[in-house]
């Protein structure tokens, strides 16, 4: 085996070790501990690549050149489904076809979880450190007239094995203050206070009319929580060997299948019902998670993860999430294995991007949907004329409709046609729906819907 890939990445190790402030080198020779290995985002990717003995990956689409233009994104349905085949989820790895719900919680989803695990999100450590709650803050107020009481919260994430990462869970959570009991909760992954600018991200579309979802929320006499996910994992490659990620690793790089940011952040999400768990104003079986965008990706997969969640509000989140990676329409593979987004993932996920392609990904989208079955999720997108072509409606749509069989086999109802609706067009009637709103890259039009499906599942206490 040649050297040099070991070179390229153990040189800026030895770089960044020296570039260390001695007084910090100095704590961590007296704990015993290696120091945090600080790699750029660019510097962590390739050494993945190196691990995995790849030299070149294909390049991301941009979504925003012209058409026709070289590596523009595709918006032609006509050349949408180059690998129209997809894995059978009902059908175990030895050929046989699963026919009993005894055989999918058995054997199948057991198998599903563990390629995706391997190969797509990575494996969550199978000790993760306790999270100790901290209220550090409750504020009686009112919402459009409502009276409510808000909980600021921060999970203190116990780093006795490694001091020199610490992180602190970031959490809100609100509940109607004249509830006649526990109440239903959706926790959102988004931000506390005024969201932050990111350079080169366009704002999001201006809210529509109306009341915020969090009203509406209330108006149902449920409650909401807000997670912020940068405070368990940062949204980076450069941040890998800090936040939940590097705690557990001890400040050292990922192995290839080690978990990306989107399964920790799922992880968080996950405490923050262990919390819910232990407040007697939240009905801890009735909670439900949302996300937009990369964290609807997180939303998705902390679904699928996690079974206590109640139900699930997937907003447009396209490639990673829940639109077929066999689609060639907007995002696609290999943007998610570009420097700037493989973080999300396994490192093992960047074959994919070359040499293999993604016909050969094991798994896809409409399997991680299965594998929030029994329970209801809802797979939101917006238009293409509004700005939200990237994330695919149709391929997620299509993943929804895929996973139908599963949920079939649990006895419970999918999305009732495998025909793409016209825009605006609800299909809410069974367990798993679906609606593209003709906004943009954002969840607020589709609230009303999400909450008119939800509302068949989660109940407010009876007044
Ligand atoms: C980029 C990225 C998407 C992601 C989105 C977001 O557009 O390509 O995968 O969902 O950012 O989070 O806003």
């Amino acid at each position: 085996m040649s050297t040099r890939p070991i070179l390229r990445w153990t040189l800026p190790v030895l770089l960044a070790l020296l570039a260390h402030p001695a007084s910090r080198i100095e704590a961590q020779t007296a704990a015993g501990q290696s120091p945090v290995v600080h790699l750029t985002a660019e510097q962590d990717r390739q050494r993945m690549m190196d691990l995995l003995h790849i030299t070149s990956l294909r390049r991301g689409r941009d979504g925003r050149a012209p058409a026709g233009s070289p590596n523009a994104a595709n918006y032609d349905e006509a050349k949408a489904n180059p690998f129209p085949t997809l894995p059978d989820p009902l059908v175990l790895n030895d050929g046989k076809r699963v026919t009993t719900a005894k055989v999918w919680w058995s054997v199948r989803r057991p198998q599903l979880v563990e390629l995706f695990d391997r190969e797509i999100y990575g494996r969550m450590p199978s000790h993760t450190p306790k999270v100790t709650w901290e209220v550090t803050a409750t504020k009686q107020g009112t919402n459009d007239g409502v009276p409510i009481i808000t909980k600021s919260l921060v999970g203190h994430v116990d780093n006795s094995s490694y001091p020199l990462v610490k992180v602190d869970i970031q959490l809100e959570l609100t509940t109607p203050a004249n509830a006649k009991g526990p109440v239903p909760v959706m926790l959102e992954f988004g931000f506390i206070g005024p969201r932050p600018v990111i350079p080169g991200r366009p704002a999001p579309p201006p809210p529509p009319p109306g009341p915020t979802w969090q009203q509406q929320v209330l108006d149902k006499g449920w409650g909401y929580a807000t997670l912020v996910p940068a405070s368990v994992q940062a949204d980076n490659g450069d941040g890998l060997t800090e936040g939940i990620i590097g705690l557990c690793n001890k400040g050292q790089p990922r192995k290839l299948d080690d978990w990306g940011a989107l399964r920790a952040w799922g992880w968080g999400a996950s405490r923050a019902l262990d919390y819910f768990e232990t407040d007697k104003t939240v009905d801890a079986k009735q909670v439900g998670i949302e996300g937009h965008s990369r964290y609807g990706k997180a939303a998705l997969v902390t679904m699928a993860d996690d079974r206590r969640f109640a139900i699930g509000y997937i907003s447009s989140s396209g490639e990673g999430g829940a639109k077929l990676n066999r689609r060639d329409w907007g995002e696609v593979v290999e943007n998610v294995a570009g420097t700037s987004e493989y973080h999300w993932m396994a490192g093992n996920f960047l074959k994919y991007a070359g040499p293999l392609n993604w016909n050969d990904l094991p798994v896809d989208a409409h399997e991680l949907i299965a594998l929030c079955a029994p329970r209801p999720v809802f797979i939101s997108g917006g238009s293409l004329a509004q700005g939200d072509g990237w994330v695919d409606a149709k391929g997620m749509f299509m993943a929804a409709a895929a996973a139908g069989p599963v949920y079939r086999l649990l006895g419970k109802k999918d999305l009732g046609t495998t025909e793409f609706p016209p825009m605006e067009t609800p299909l809410i009637d069974g367990d798993i729906s679906f609606r593209q709103h003709s906004g943009g890259h954002t969840p607020l039009p589709n609230w009303p819907t999400f909450l008119t499906f939800a509302s068949r599942y989660l109940h407010a206490p009876a007044s």
